[in-house]
């Protein structure tokens, strides 16, 4: 979809997240007037290199190192308090002081008992661990699904708060009393909450108006996703996913806009694939091809520090998340990671029972037996890391990138060489 009434740009992950989405968001930043984060929480991990200077966001949008530009959380984010002032305390040792950012008062505060609440979960579990991060992210959604959730309203109204609080610790007591876990006191969760509260209590405001005031002005709005399509509640790869749904689809009910808010949607590509955490993955491999693709791409989580399992490029997977995520472009990243290796492979369809498919199958244990379908292509030697253009790139370079544009059937407008910001060639000038 191609929407012309407003200038937004929505850039979601279209793997199972770590796709490079903070490093694209950040390069387009430099031309916005606001990016709003729309789902998850500090389950994210987006690096930024600027100059040189490496930084790491999990909550925080990733414009946040320009002055000029609106940060927003919008109300589809679930928000740990204690990790959010962290996080603005690294970045301010890290001297960024001057920033502008807005969190919703209908997002949700994520408290002490979900994260404890995750790990009880992922140890009690059996077959269908997920590995998640444990940053307590399924909880907190499930708190808000069943109504229990505490919003940051909520949080500046203290008599409803303290009033909240108490009536979930009723229930989360009883259960890690059920599981031997050890109780939260009230006072002591109440005190560190409040703490957080006053030094972000500033920030707190109506988001959906300020985004929306934003989109009637003209302004250039950036969506910055979380995660992945594959690890979308709705169409990734259940129940291996996250809580929430990384999809552009998503954004309107997430941040409180009209259904056509979204003039464009960018997905992030890496040139192979990885993933962390449990689930199936067709296209994985483990061999020396994949201990350097881990070592020069430095394929480990930036949240948790768990090295990624690495995979060749899935068409496929890709095809899907284009289709369930409208997109309209496509950003490769990391394809300097790939020079050197002699020949490369793109799995365009899978082989299930026998009959070859084109799309990604629901069920969990077809899923389990997908056998990929490769294209080989070869490789290109070259250095990449300075090109300057896509005509600069080595031939086998180009081939590449035009095969997933055939399979994927999505325009490559854009690609990534390195981790610095400099390093990334917008091929079609997206965001004007
Ligand atoms: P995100 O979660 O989608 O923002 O991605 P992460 O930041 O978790 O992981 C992407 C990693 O690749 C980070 O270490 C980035 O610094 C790095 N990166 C991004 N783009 C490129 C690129 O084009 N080349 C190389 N070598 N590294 C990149
Ligand atoms: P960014 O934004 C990669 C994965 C976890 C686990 C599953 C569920 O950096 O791309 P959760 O803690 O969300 O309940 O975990 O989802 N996961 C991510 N993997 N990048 C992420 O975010 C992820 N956020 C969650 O590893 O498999
Ligand atoms: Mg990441």
């Amino acid at each position: 979809m191609n929407n012309e009434k407003y200038n937004s740009l929505s850039v979601v992950g279209t793997q199972w997240g770590d796709e490079g989405k903070g490093k694209i968001t950040n390069y387009l930043s430099l031309k916005a007037d606001m990016v709003v984060r729309h789902q998850g929480g500090n389950n994210a991990g987006h690096s930024i290199s600027i100059d040189g200077k490496k930084y790491s966001l999990h909550l925080i949008p990733s414009g946040i190192f320009n002055p000029s530009v609106k940060n927003v959380m919008a109300n589809g984010m679930v928000i740990d308090p204690l990790a959010l002032v962290k996080e603005l305390e690294i970045l301010e040792s890290q001297g960024i002081k001057d920033y502008q950012l807005f969190i919703s008062d209908r997002a949700h505060v994520l408290m002490p008992y979900h994260i404890r609440l995750d790990g009880m979960y992922e140890e009690l579990k059996g077959f269908r661990k997920i590995g998640t991060t444990k940053k307590g992210i399924g909880p907190a959604y499930v708190d808000k699904f069943s109504r229990d959730g505490i919003r940051f309203a909520d949080l500046l109204d203290d008599e409803l708060f303290q009033n909240l609080l108490k009536d979930n610790l009723l229930i989360k007591n009883k259960i890690f009393e059920a599981f031997g876990k050890e109780k939260f006191c009230f006072e002591e969760v109440y005190e560190k909450i409040i703490s957080a509260r006053e030094k972000i209590k500033k920030f707190i405001t109506d988001t959906s108006l300020i985004v929306h005031e934003a989109l009637e002005n003209g302004d250039k709005v950036l969506f910055e996703g979380a995660q992945g399509v594959l690890l979308c509640i709705d169409h990734g790869t259940y129940p291996f996913v996250t809580s929430s749904s990384p999809t552009s689809s998503s954004i309107p009910v997430n941040v409180g806009i009209p259904l056509n808010s979204i003039s464009k949607t960018l997905g992030v590509v890496k040139s192979y694939s990885t993933r962390v955490g449990k689930g199936a993955f067709p296209t994985e491999f483990e061999n020396k091809i994949s201990k350097k693709i881990r070592e020069i791409g430095n394929e480990f989580g930036t949240t948790t520090g768990r090295p990624r399992r690495i995979g060749w490029f899935d068409a496929n997977l890709v095809r899907h998340a284009a289709r369930v995520s409208g997109l309209t472009d496509i950003s490769v990243t990391l394809l300097d990671v790939l020079s050197g290796i002699d020949k490369l492979k793109i799995c365009k369809s899978y082989l299930l029972n026998g009959k070859e498919i084109k799309y990604l199958p629901a069920g969990e244990t077809d899923f389990n037996n997908l056998k990929p379908i490769y294209i080989n292509l070869p490789g290109w030697k070259e250095d990449i890391t300075n090109v300057k253009s896509f005509d600069e790139l080595p031939k086998n370079a180009k081939k590449y990138l035009l095969k997933i544009e055939e399979l994927t059937g999505v325009k490559v407008s854009q690609f990534s060489i390195g981790p610095d910001r400099n390093q990334t060639i917008d091929i079609n000038q997206l965001f004007k």
